[in-house]
C-alpha cells in the first residue's frame, strides 16, 4: 500500500474516513513546506479518496481577488471576486459554507455543468485570509456538517505544513 491509497469499507462512518484521510494527508506532505505542491498533492489525494465528487481544489487570495490554485477537474475560472459566487461567500464570511443546491445559491458561478452542491472551506492563518479549499459534487446536498469538520481538520493540516 502506497500513502495515497485509501481503503473504507462501505460502513465506514464519515467520521472514520476523515481520520484515515488526515492520517494519509499528515504522511503525504510529511518533510515539505511549499504551499503549491501540498496544495497539489492535497486535492489529488481528496478527488481520488472522497466518493462523489467532480471538482476538488483551492482559491488562493491575492489583492481582494481568490485566484484558481492546484485542483483536480475540469477547467475552472481563474479569478473570482471575494464576495463573489460560493468561493467569495466562504471567503467573505471566513466560515465553511455549504450549498445543497447550487442553482438555487444567488450568484453562483458555474464552472462545470456538472456541478450540483459544493462546501467552500477558508484558508486562514490566525486572522489573514490565504484562500479557499472547495469542493464540487454532482449530488444535491452531497455535503454536511461531517464534511466541514473532516474538511477544516484537513485543512489545518496543510496549513500547519507550510507555517513557519
Ligand atoms: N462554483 C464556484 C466557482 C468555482 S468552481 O466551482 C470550481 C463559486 O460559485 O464560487
Amino acid at each position: 500500500m502506497t500513502v495515497t491509497d485509501v481503503h473504507y469499507s462501505p460502513t465506514s462512518s464519515k467520521a472514520e474516513l476523515y481520520a484515515q484521510l488526515a492520517s494519509q494527508l499528515a504522511s503525504l506532505l510529511a518533510g515539505e513546506r511549499d504551499l503549491i505542491a501540498n496544495a497539489a498533492n492535497f486535492s489529488s489525494l481528496i478527488f481520488h479518496s472522497l466518493p462523489d465528487l467532480n471538482w476538488a481544489g483551492f482559491y488562493f487570495e491575492n489583492d481582494g481577488e481568490l485566484v484558481l490554485g492546484p485542483f483536480q477537474g475540469k477547467p475552472a475560472c481563474v479569478r473570482i471576486r471575494v464576495g463573489q459566487g460560493v468561493c467569495g461567500a466562504g471567503a467573505a464570511k471566513r466560515e465553511t459554507v455549504i450549498v445543497p443546491n447550487v442553482h438555487e445559491f444567488p450568484g453562483h458561478i458555474a464552472c462545470d455543468s456538472a456541478s450540483n452542491s459544493e462546501i467552500v472551506v477558508p484558508l486562514m492563518k490566525e486572522a489573514h485570509l490565504m484562500g479557499v479549499l472547495d469542493l464540487d459534487s454532482p449530488s444535491v446536498a452531497r455535503f454536511d456538517q461531517d464534511d466541514a469538520r473532516g474538511l477544516e481538520g484537513l485543512v489545518r493540516i496543510l496549513l500547519s505544513s507550510v507555517s513557519s
